[in-house]
C-alpha cells in the first residue's frame, strides 16, 4: 500500500505543477461527475461534539474503486495553532477490498473545494466576471483564488476577514500573483461592486457574513462555509432570489444553506445538482442579470476524484511510502504466522 504523507504530497506538487495538479484535478472532477449514476454514494454521517464535527465520507465506484474521507471541522482550533479542517483518506480496491493507498486529505481538500468551485463558477458565473470578493481568508482562501483564475480572467480581489492577521497572511501570499489586492474594512464593502462571490468562513453558528441587499443582480455567490448543522453564512433571504445549484440534495439539505428551509421550499427552490450542470442537461446561467448561487458542502466523490487522481500520479512519478497495512502471506489462512515472523509467538 502506498502512503502519501503531507510531505510527499508536497513533493508531487512541486514536481507536476501547482496549476498542471488544479487544473486536471478539474477535469478528473468533471468525468467523474459526469457518471453521478454510477457511484453507490450516501449523505455521510457527521458525529457533532463540543466545538466541532467529525465526519466520515464513503462512496463506491462499483468498478475499481471504494473511498473515504475522515475530515472534522473545529473553528476554534486556530487559537490553539491548529487548523479549522484537517483530513486523511483511503482508496481501496473493490475486487479485494485490499486498501492501496492513504493519503494525508488536508490538502487534497483545499484542491478539489477549490476545482469544485471553480468548475461551478465556470458554468455559472458571467463570463465577463473580473471581481471577486473573498471573505474567510483562511487556510481555503489562496486555493480558491488559484483556482478561480483557471476559468475567469480575475483581475482584482476584494477581501476581508474578521481576523486581520489572516487578511496580512492572504495578502503576502498572494503579492505575486498580478491580482490588484484590496483589502477591505468588512464584508459589505468588499461584496459591493464584485462580479463573484466567494464565502469560506468559520463559525459554528447561524451568521449572517453576507446580506441580501449587498447582493446586486447578475453575481455569483459560492457558499463554502455552511457546511453542517447548524452553521451557514448567507442571510437566508438571499437564497429565494438565487438560482440555486448543490451538489447531492440529501447532503445539502442537512448541512448547507438550503437547511434553513423546509425540505418543500428547499425542492421547490433547488434549480440542479450539481452533475446535471456538468452534463449540460440544464444550463448554468440563462442571464446576466440572474444572481446564482453553488450552495457547497463538499461530498465524498469530490474526494474519490482526488484520491483517485493522485493516486494515479504517485504512481507515475514513484511519490510515497510502501508499507504493508495488510498482511503478506503465503498461505492467508495463515494470519497468526505473521506474528511469528520475528519470534514465535504459539
Ligand atoms: N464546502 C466545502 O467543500 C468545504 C471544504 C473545506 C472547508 N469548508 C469550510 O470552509 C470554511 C473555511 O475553512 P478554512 O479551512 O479556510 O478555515 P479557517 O479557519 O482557516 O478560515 C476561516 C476564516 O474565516 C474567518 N471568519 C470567521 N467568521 C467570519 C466572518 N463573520 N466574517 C469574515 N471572516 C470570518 C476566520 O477569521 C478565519 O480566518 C470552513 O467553514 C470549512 O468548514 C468547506
Amino acid at each position: 500500500m502506498k502512503i502519501m504523507s503531507v510531505e510527499s504530497l508536497t513533493q508531487l506538487i512541486a514536481q507536476y505543477g501547482f496549476e498542471n495538479y488544479m487544473s486536471d484535478l478539474m477535469e478528473v472532477i468533471k468525468e467523474d461527475f459526469i457518471r453521478w449514476e454510477t457511484f453507490t454514494k450516501m449523505p455521510r454521517p457527521a458525529m457533532h461534539v463540543p466545538g466541532g464535527v467529525l465526519e466520515l465520507m464513503p462512496i463506491c465506484d462499483n468498478q475499481q474503486y471504494y473511498t473515504f474521507k475522515y475530515v472534522n471541522c473545529h473553528p476554534k482550533n486556530p487559537e490553539r495553532g491548529l487548523l479549522t479542517v484537517v483530513a486523511s483518506g483511503q482508496l481501496s480496491e473493490i475486487n479485494t477490498g485490499y486498501p492501496l493507498f492513504f493519503s494525508e486529505m488536508t490538502l487534497l481538500t483545499a484542491f478539489r473545494t477549490a476545482a469544485t468551485t471553480a468548475l461551478v463558477s465556470d458554468l455559472m458565473a458571467r463570463k465577463d466576471a473580473h471581481v471577486l470578493a473573498l471573505i474567510g481568508n483562511g487556510a481555503q482562501s489562496e486555493f480558491q483564488v488559484r483556482a478561480l483564475q483557471l476559468v475567469r480572467d480575475i483581475t482584482e480581489v476584494r477581501y476581508f476577514d474578521i481576523d486581520s492577521k489572516a487578511m496580512e497572511k492572504f495578502a503576502k501570499n498572494m503579492s505575486g500573483s498580478g491580482l490588484r489586492l484590496v483589502g477591505c474594512k468588512n464584508a459589505e464593502e468588499a461584496v459591493r461592486g464584485a462580479d463573484i462571490i466567494t464565502v469560506c468562513t468559520a463559525c459554528k453558528a447561524h451568521v449572517d457574513v453576507i446580506n441580501n441587499e449587498w447582493v446586486k443582480a447578475g453575481v455569483h455567490i459560492n457558499a463554502l462555509g455552511g457546511d453542517t448543522v447548524g452553521k451557514t453564512e448567507l442571510e437566508v433571504s438571499i437564497l429565494p432570489r438565487c438560482k440555486v445549484v448543490v451538489e447531492y440534495f440529501d447532503q445539502s439539505f442537512v448541512e448547507g444553506e438550503i437547511q434553513r428551509l423546509s425540505k418543500d421550499e428547499a425542492s421547490t427552490l433547488i434549480y440542479a445538482e450539481l452533475h446535471e450542470l456538468v452534463k449540460g442537461i440544464k444550463t448554468g446561467r440563462s442571464s446576466q442579470q440572474e444572481i446564482t448561487l453553488y450552495d457547497s458542502v463538499g461530498i465524498a466523490l469530490e474526494d474519490y476524484s482526488a484520491l483517485r487522481f493522485t493516486y494515479e500520479l504517485a504512481k507515475k512519478f514513484e511519490i510515497g511510502e510502501e508499507v504493508n497495512i495488510t498482511p503478506v502471506l503465503t498461505n492467508p489462512k495463515n494470519l497468526i504466522a505473521e506474528l511469528n515472523n520475528n519470534e514465535k509467538i504459539i
